[in-house]
């Protein structure tokens, strides 16, 4: 008598239930500095709980200005620092027995001893306060930043730009699904129904950078216009890019992984100001809705499709594969493309079809222009 599993039932393989949720992605979630809030989301003193990177956060700033990110379970009995913990100065307080902890999370006052426990410490992330942003460095072997974000004239102050304008959307995709949709110049037409599509001038990688260069004619009632696109990427979290042509407008897009499947998409736009205000904001907000609803028409296709890792190309088609080997510098754990198609989970039959709700904005995020 033997409590192993036959191999086979006679009707083929035996049906295990893991062979019903096949992998929906080669990878995990890549290196890189990802933005984690806006500066202004975080005062001094707060607190507040995240969860990215397939791991539980918290995001807090200290009274005198620095923001930190830390691992958020408290390593005496685990309570979430972020749900109900203090800032004290410059320590972090835990909500459950008072154990305070400093920004590289080690353990520095137990408000019942006399000692401290040198070996208790939640893991403390590396940040920055970059362009508005709140960006924290994520390396899943815990390895220090090898590359910096660069601060961008365009969010500066300069009163040549307009007040940022923010957009976000959870989207439940890959990082690298939605980044790779700057590639994709095909698209736009089926799509985001644009009669005219970007021209592909140059694109070319290192790392971390990744930089493309684009034509790209706009119709206006007064006729074409010729533009351009040009993109800056920084590592997997971090690009800009800048349109120019019927208003010069810079965005930068910053995608953090939620987890290797569900990634949250932030935008911050500047406009460059015409000269008159009334015109600024009509034709920034229109530009700031037409760049949004592409995200939102984008949405279904990324949250359904497969993953292809040999793709059939045409050969119009953008530079796909140079991109993925830029795209594959990030993954220091390592990606399986052993398999032809990386599926999304099977419907649930005994849900109705879930109508998703495309794109979440929040209200505090409609500043206008
Ligand atoms: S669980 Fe944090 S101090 Fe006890
Ligand atoms: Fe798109």
């Amino acid at each position: 008598m033997t409590d192993a599993l036959p191999a086979s039932n006679g009707r083929g393989p035996l049906h295990r239930p893991s062979d019903d949720v096949p992998r929906q992605y080669p990878w995990p979630v890549p290196f890189g500095w990802y933005q984690v809030a806006w500066t202004d989301e975080l005062a001094p003193g707060e607190v507040k709980p995240l969860h990215y990177f397939g791991r539980h956060l918290v995001l807090w700033r200290e009274e005198t200005g620095e923001a930190r990110l830390n691992d958020a379970f408290c390593p005496h009995l685990g309570a979430h620092l972020g749900h109900g913990g203090k800032v004290s100065g410059s320590l972090l307080v835990c909500p459950f027995h008072g154990w305070e902890f400093d920004a590289e999370g080690r353990n520095c006052r137990i408000p019942y001893s006399e000692k401290v426990n040198k070996t208790a410490s939640t893991r403390a992330y590396p940040m920055r306060d970059v362009n508005g942003l709140l960006m924290a460095w994520y390396h899943p072997f815990d390895e220090k930043p090898l590359w910096e974000i660069p601060a961008l004239d365009e969010f500066a102050g300069d009163p040549d730009w307009t007040e940022p304008v923010a957009r976000d959307f959870v989207i439940k995709a890959a990082w690298q699904e939605l980044a790779e949709n700057s590639v994709d110049s095909a698209h736009f037409h089926f799509v985001h129904h644009t009669d005219v599509v970007p021209e592909l001038e140059s694109y070319e990688y290192g790392f971390p950078t990744q930089r493309m260069r684009s034509k790209q004619r706009f119709p206006t009632p007064q006729g074409v216009v010729d533009g351009r696109i040009d993109v800056d990427t920084v590592g997997p979290g971090f690009g800009v890019t800048r349109f120019s042509g019927i208003v010069d407008t810079a965005l930068m897009g910053c995608n953090t992984p939620i987890n290797a499947h569900t990634c949250h998409l932030r935008f911050t736009f500047s406009v460059k100001r015409l000269g008159d205000d009334a015109g600024t904001s009509t034709v920034g907000r229109a530009f700031v809705n037409e760049v949004t609803n592409q995200v939102i028409e984008d949405i279904p296709i990324w949250e359904n499709k497969a993953f292809v890792p040999r793709p059939a190309l045409a050969d119009t088609d953008g530079p796909y594969m140079k991109f993925r080997k830029w795209a594959s510098q990030f993954y220091a754990e390592g990606v399986d493309d052993g398999v032809d198609y990386f599926v999304p989970p099977p419907p649930d039959p005994r849900k109705p079809i879930e109508v998703v709700e495309l794109g979440r904005t929040s209200a505090a995020r409609h500043r206008s222009v």
